[in-house]
């Protein structure tokens, strides 16, 4: 399968992108619609031939029988025995999903419920601090606990009518009191975010929110909350069981914004918006599980993907939203995908035999264009850009400005696709320039484009479209799991940082000596020791 992609990979490595348009067709051939959004992989140098290739490794990897085992609550996660259901988090209906033969349903729609009557009390004040109502909301987690919630009140912040939200993750101490230090601890809610309420970084920056909180108020439980998979760890922390809003360990920590770690989310944009991006979610559900696979708008995401990194071997792949408020999108999805499926053996323990999911990366346009985008255009290494543009912004009467936004968003994929040979740019310096000046200045204005690049355009940020785009690269990831043959579900591979950073932190307070670490990591805590406090 991969051999017979490879051998087509070859065969069109020196084929112009471009000269597939005179297909005239293409354009609408080699793109999804769907939910009324449109991907575009036209500006790729897929063709039918290799698309149906591409398509035949998903019948291989039997794709299908894995996604309905997913959805209907098959343990899916092998090394960890688990379910993976974050589906039923947006699973707004109510139709049983089972899970060793329990609906699972009645809890979740219990759980959202619960999560509704708090945000709704916190908004209008029904719930207050000590202070009267709540003006700050200080989401404390890492990884799955805060890249979600965070990504989406920065993309959501025209809904945005609740109180102000914080996200803290990082155990730099500067992260927290920043933040502490723009909040009045007596009109400050903490909610701490932690599937397993054991994570290092957001225990420690909740006990420093609760001491800062303590010094200004008597009854500092009145406000804390706390999403966990761990009641009794919370109970432990001070916080009443009403104040917890509980979740399943079939809902793992990246795809968790669904469920009670989005609460700081619906805090902030209200329970209606959050259930509009709920059915988002859903929506892309219903399109993922019944869509023939060339209409399926995940799983051609995850071909194209695949096409250009486990095929052509580019490693990296940027991800370049021209919508300044999915600015963290990038950072999200490299929690999304990195963690999924950055794994080097299949389920059984297997090698993989081909490269596991690539390097994501990126930054909202135009800003890119005047950083990075010079190596995306005249670098030695190819990098598929992913582009996402919206037909409209929020932004009444600066309508021009977005318009230029989008141009700038087509120019880019185009002159990618196209660039520029010698001829031409002989023509853009010839007169300034003569003789052997003129060829060496216009080599560096030659651009050698046939630079693959897809295109996901939408109408509105919306909370609808936001969650039609977040399920979409989730099950993007699962396709592409499933593919390589891949547990997207767990993370065994951030565990070996986490034991080590627990043994060196005695050595790091001069408790004990560095004997047995390597030279260069005692000479480190050296430095670090002598030049510190
Ligand atoms: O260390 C990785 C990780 O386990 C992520 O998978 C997870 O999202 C994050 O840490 C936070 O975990 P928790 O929600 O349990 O604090």
């Amino acid at each position: 399968m991969w051999d017979d992609l490879k051998t087509r990979a070859d065969a069109v490595a020196e084929r112009r992108i471009e000269t597939l348009f005179e297909d005239v067709g293409r354009a609408r051939d080699f793109s999804v619609s769907a939910l009324g959004m449109l991907f575009d992989y036209a500006k790729t140098n897929i063709d039918a031939p290799t698309r149906d290739a591409l398509i035949a490794l998903l019948d291989k990897a039997d794709v299908a029988g894995r996604r309905e085992a997913m959805f209907t609550g098959a343990p899916i996660n092998e090394t960890e025995g688990r379910a993976v259901l974050h589906t039923a988090l947006r699973n707004l209906d109510g139709a049983a999903v089972t899970v060793e033969g329990q609906d699972v349903m009645p809890e979740v729609l219990d759980t959202l419920k619960r999560m509704e009557d708090f945000a709704r009390a916190v908004r209008s004040g029904a719930i207050t601090g000590q202070g009267g109502a709540i003006t700050d909301v200080i989401n404390i987690g890492i990884g799955g606990s805060d890249l979600g919630p965070a990504m989406a009140a920065t993309a959501l912040a025209p809904y945005h009518d609740g109180p102000r939200c914080h996200f803290v993750s990082n155990v730099d101490p500067a992260d927290i009191a920043d933040v502490l230090a723009a909040c009045d601890p007596e009109t400050t809610l903490v909610i701490v975010a932690s599937k397993t309420f054991t994570t290092i970084e957001t225990m420690t920056n909740a006990r420093t929110a609760k001491d800062w909180m303590g010094q200004a108020v008597s009854d500092t439980g009145a406000q804390f909350a706390a999403l966990s998979t761990a009641a009794d760890k919370t109970a432990d922390f001070g916080i009443a069981p009403e104040r917890v809003f509980g979740f399943e360990d079939w809902v793992g920590g990246r795809y968790s914004m669904w469920g009670p770690i989005g609460l700081s989310l619906m805090i902030a944009i209200g329970p209606e918006a959050f259930r509009a991006f709920l059915r988002g979610g859903e929506a892309m559900d219903r399109h993922f599980r019944a869509a023939p696979w060339q209409q399926n708008m995940p799983v051609m995401l995850a071909l194209v993907g695949m096409w250009h990194n486990q095929v052509l071997g580019h490693a990296t792949r940027a991800v370049l939203p021209y919508d300044n408020r999915l600015a963290r999108l990038p950072a999200y999805l490299q929690q999304l995908e990195m963690e999924s499926n950055g794994k080097g053996v299949s389920m059984d323990g297997e090698d993989l035999g081909v490269h596991s999911g690539p390097v994501v990366w990126g930054e909202p346009g135009t800003n890119g264009q005047h950083a990075f985008y010079q190596l995306i255009h005249q670098g030695t290494r190819v990098v598929p850009c992913e582009f996402l543009v919206a037909a409209e912004g929020h932004e009444e009467g600066l309508e021009h400005q977005h318009r230029l936004l989008i141009a700038n968003c087509l120019a880019q994929s185009e002159a990618l696709m196209k660039g520029r040979d010698l001829d031409e740019a002989r023509a853009k310096v010839a007169g300034k320039f003569e003789g052997d000046e003129l060829e060496r200045q216009a080599k560096h204005r030659v651009f050698p484009g046939n630079r693959p690049s897809t295109t996901l355009a939408y109408p509105k940020l919306d909370p609808e479209t936001l969650g039609k785009i977040i399920a979409l690269y989730e099950h993007r990831v699962f396709v592409e799991g499933a593919v390589l043959g891949i547990n997207s579900y767990d993370q065994w591979g951030v565990e070996l940082g986490k034991e080590l950073a627990t043994a060196l932190q005695p050595i790091v307070d001069g408790k004990e000596s560095t004997d047995g670490k390597d030279g260069s990591t005692a000479q480190l805590v050296g430095f670090l020791r002598a030049n510190g406090s």
